[in-house]
């Protein structure tokens, strides 16, 4: 396991942006996504660096780590309508470069699967961009998600109900009510893990995820069984370790 601190979100941020440059356009290796306030940033200067100097994007192939279930594909706060804003349509990425559980149909469950499927024939993921909750959550990975879990459904906590009601201004009947994510041991499989971190928001969960003995209570603490993570942090993110 790898921690490295930066100083500032900045920092944190291009360090990020160049490693997602690297793995995913110059080695075209299938990476995973999260969506959130930390990656956006880290996409931004993605499409600025893209935008200054265009480097090949032919190759790159990125999927989502987790999507709503139950709101339409093109509402701005689905997962899969925020990697299309905000690296599809900057990068002139084709709908092919992207793999999205929104593309398979069925009940949560069966999305899900279907979807790790569809990773696995691809030849899996082999690099994933994270980000961490503030309860050390992964994806929709929540406290308690046993560590040995596969892609799956969620039920939503009322939580990330309301924060979706507040951000995007979704009717409440019109919340979703579901999730899809990878699991736990599906991202243990992925061979080179990058966790970025930044803010005081965050210190107490990396804290955690990096000093408790791995439990299920903390779900990035498994992260400590993993032979290739990088944790990528800033002084504030960091500042409890
Ligand atoms: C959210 C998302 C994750 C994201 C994490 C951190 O619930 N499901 O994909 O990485 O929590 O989000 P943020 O970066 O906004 O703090």
């Amino acid at each position: 396991m790898k921690i490295e601190i930066l100083q500032t979100a900045a920092q944190v941020n291009a360090k990020a942006a160049w490693h997602f440059i690297r793995r995913a356009a110059f080695d075209g290796v299938l990476t995973g996504v999260a969506t959130g306030d930390t990656t956006r940033a880290v996409y931004a200067l993605v499409a600025a660096l893209y935008e200054t100097a265009p480097f090949d994007t032919s190759k790159i192939r990125i999927c989502a780590l987790d999507d709503y279930a139950g709101i339409e594909g093109d509402h701005p706060a689905s997962c899969s309508a925020r990697i299309r804003a905000q690296l599809q349509v900057p990068l002139h990425l084709r709908s092919e470069q992207l793999i999205l559980p929104e593309a398979f149909p069925g009940t949560p469950d069966a999305v899900a699967q279907a979807y790790e499927e569809r990773l696995t024939s691809l030849g899996g993921i082999q690099t994933q961009l994270l980000g961490i909750g503030a309860d050390a959550h992964l994806g929709f990975c929540r406290p308690g998600t046993p560590f040995c879990s596969p892609a799956h459904a969620v039920q939503l906590p009322e939580d990330t109900r309301q924060m979706l009601h507040r951000k995007y201004t979704l009717e409440i009947e019109k919340l979703p009510r579901c999730g899809v994510t990878l699991g736990l041991k599906s991202i243990m499989q992925i061979p080179e893990l990058l966790v970025i971190a930044t803010g005081t928001a965050k210190a107490r969960a990396v804290y955690d995820s990096l000093h408790h003995a791995p439990d299920e209570r903390i779900p990035a603490s498994i992260l400590q069984l993993h032979p290739n993570v990088t944790w990528l942090l800033d002084a504030e993110a960091a500042s409890l370790l």
